[in-house]
């Protein structure tokens, strides 16, 4: 499986995977969104041309007063058969990489669900990220969120 930065024609396939994936869906408006304006922190895995995993990822675009400039994550997914390969934590590493020395994000953020226990267990005990806050109802469903953070200042 190869991993590589995600690019323009790439997008139909994130957005089946994701459609497959998850119920967050995002317009293809979003998707062309996160390619145009910040193209080196969204990567793709793909097997013989197929699309099978994603991240979707950005800049923070409006920070408050004393916060730094930050990555986040928007959707990431890899289809069922293609799972505990490890490919969501290169797609994930590659990402944070590329946002700290690119755009040198002092973090990245997320949002997972409450329930959501291989996530979790993706970004707590592989990767490093701690909970900052729980956002009520985030969901559209009503489910709660954990808002979570990993340091990148490893990377710079
Ligand atoms: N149960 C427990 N731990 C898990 C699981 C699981 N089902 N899946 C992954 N992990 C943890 C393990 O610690 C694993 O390491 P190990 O295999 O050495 O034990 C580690 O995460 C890395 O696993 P990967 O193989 O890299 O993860 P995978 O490629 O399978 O993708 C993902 C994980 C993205 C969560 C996948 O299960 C998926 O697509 N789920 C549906 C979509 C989803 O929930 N996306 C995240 C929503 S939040 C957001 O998008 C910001």
């Amino acid at each position: 499986m190869n991993i590589r930065p995600a690019r323009i024609d790439d997008l139909m396939g994130m957005q089946a995977c994701n459609l497959q994936n998850l119920p967050e869906n995002y317009t293809m408006k979003y998707y062309m969104y996160h390619e145009l304006t910040w193209p080196q922190v969204s990567f793709v895995a793909e097997d013989n041309g197929r699309i099978v995993g994603y991240i979707l990822a950005k800049m923070e675009e409006e920070i408050s007063d004393g916060d730094e400039p930050h990555g986040h994550v928007t959707s990431i997914s890899v289809l069922r058969t293609y799972r505990r390969l490890g490919l969501a934590k290169r797609l994930m590493v590659q990402s944070q990489e590329a946002m700290a020395t690119v755009y040198r994000a002092s973090y990245v953020s997320l949002h997972v669900r409450k329930s959501n226990r291989a996530a979790l267990a993706l970004y707590k005990d592989t990767l490093g990220f701690e909970v900052k806050d729980i956002e009520k109802k985030y969901y559209a469903d009503g489910e709660d969120a954990y808002a979570m953070r990993l340091s990148l200042k490893y990377i710079s």
